[in-house]
């Protein structure tokens, strides 16, 4: 029996479990056997394979029983890591190694932009791989939409909701930060759907005198309350907030803008101003159910590029089809489409 090997790396979001469920379910039913990779890129690399696959502490054969009852779970059972082979000496040359140790025939590659940019030093050593976009933050290029985005969304519009009554109760200025590194997807989604007064993003930058301008003159035309949503990621007045802090990857801390906002908005607009950051409460929890089916169809998609011989490729949604790209386009970065965010702003300008 042919031997698929999955993992789930970088941040984690809604909607891993369905898709390692999928691969498992639909694997076993054209008859793969699927071992589950534990933390990311941690486990090729710290795996000690010999003799029988199960003896190894980082890998587990997944049964259909395995996966019974995760569909609506968040996390991953997998575990993940931000674990960089390409950070470690040797450690492309120990993936592949445990690769052929663990005998696997094909590694399914559940992640980002930076868990797939290690999957394509792989495909170019000669491994058969095929990845699985996922991150809230929706920013892999090659693919209209990622696993998790969603319910991200769908968390910071239900944020809003709430913080809507509040704020007007108040008469204040609420900021809502979110997470979406360089890229204003979340925000600009979350604002649109959620009716915010003003929508901050990294690909679009906007003077703080603009959005202190806007919220006056909203509040001159007769309302006492207002919510501005920003995104992790964007810079005021030219600048980044960050912390001198990086990740393996390189990418450094974020966080921390909205506050920052918070005390620039209330100095230039004399209104009581407060910010609050979801964090990484936007990716944890149950997927929403597009989630579910996302993954689900990308884990489905998977499998059957593995049946047809079709590795070096990645799973992507174009309109409503799962179609699958070169997997190199994963590293485009792709940012939000600056014309839903020009949309979004008819309510706000
Ligand atoms: O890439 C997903 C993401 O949640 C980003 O939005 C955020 O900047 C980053 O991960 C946070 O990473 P960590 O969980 O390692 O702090």
């Amino acid at each position: 029996m042919k031997r698929i090997g999955v993992l789930t790396g970088g941040g984690d979001c809604p909607g891993l479990n369905p898709a390692i469920r999928a691969i498992v379910r639909r694997g076993h039913q054209l008859g793969y056997e699927i071992l589950g990779i534990k933390d990311g890129w941690k486990g090729l690399i710290e795996s000690r394979p010999f003799g029988e696959v199960f003896s190894c502490s980082t890998t587990e054969i997944l049964k259909d029983e395995d996966v019974s009852g995760i569909l609506n779970k968040g996390g991953t059972i997998l575990g993940s890591s931000r674990t960089n082979p390409l950070k470690i000496e040797n450690g492309l040359e120990i993936v592949g190694d445990n690769y052929d140790k663990l005998n696997l025939f094909c590694l399914i590659v559940i992640g980002g932009e930076d868990t797939l940019s290690v999957a394509v030093k792989l495909k170019e050593k000669g491994i058969n791989i095929i990845g699985i976009p996922k991150t809230i933050d929706n920013d892999v290029g090659g693919t209209d939409y990622c696993i998790g985005f969603n319910t991200a969304v769908s968390k910071a519009v239900s944020a809003l909701d709430d913080l809507h009554s509040t704020a007007e109760a108040h008469h204040r200025v609420i900021v809502l930060e979110v997470m979406g590194r360089t890229c204003g997807w979340i925000a600009t989604f979350a604002g649109y759907a959620g009716g915010a007064d003003f929508i901050l993003i990294p690909e679009k930058s906007v003077s703080v005198d603009k959005v202190a301008e806007s919220i006056k003159r909203r509040h001159r035309q007769g309302k006492n309350f207002s919510l501005i949503v920003i995104s992790e990621g964007a810079t005021l007045e030219g600048k980044e907030i960050a912390e001198e802090e990086y990740d393996p990857f390189g990418h450094k801390k974020l966080g921390g803008v909205g506050q920052v906002l918070e005390n620039l908005l209330k100095e230039k607009t004399g209104l009581e101003v407060r910010s609050i950051s979801l964090g990484h409460l936007l990716r944890g929890g149950s997927p929403v159910p597009s989630d579910r089916i996302l993954a689900s169809r990308f884990g489905i998609k998977a499998i059957e590029l593995v049946k047809e011989g079709k590795f070096g490729r990645m799973v992507a949604l174009r309109g409503r089809k799962i179609i699958s790209v070169p997997l190199e386009k994963a590293s485009n970065t792709k940012g939000v489409s600056l014309d839903i965010y020009k949309e979004a702003a008819i309510f706000f300008s």
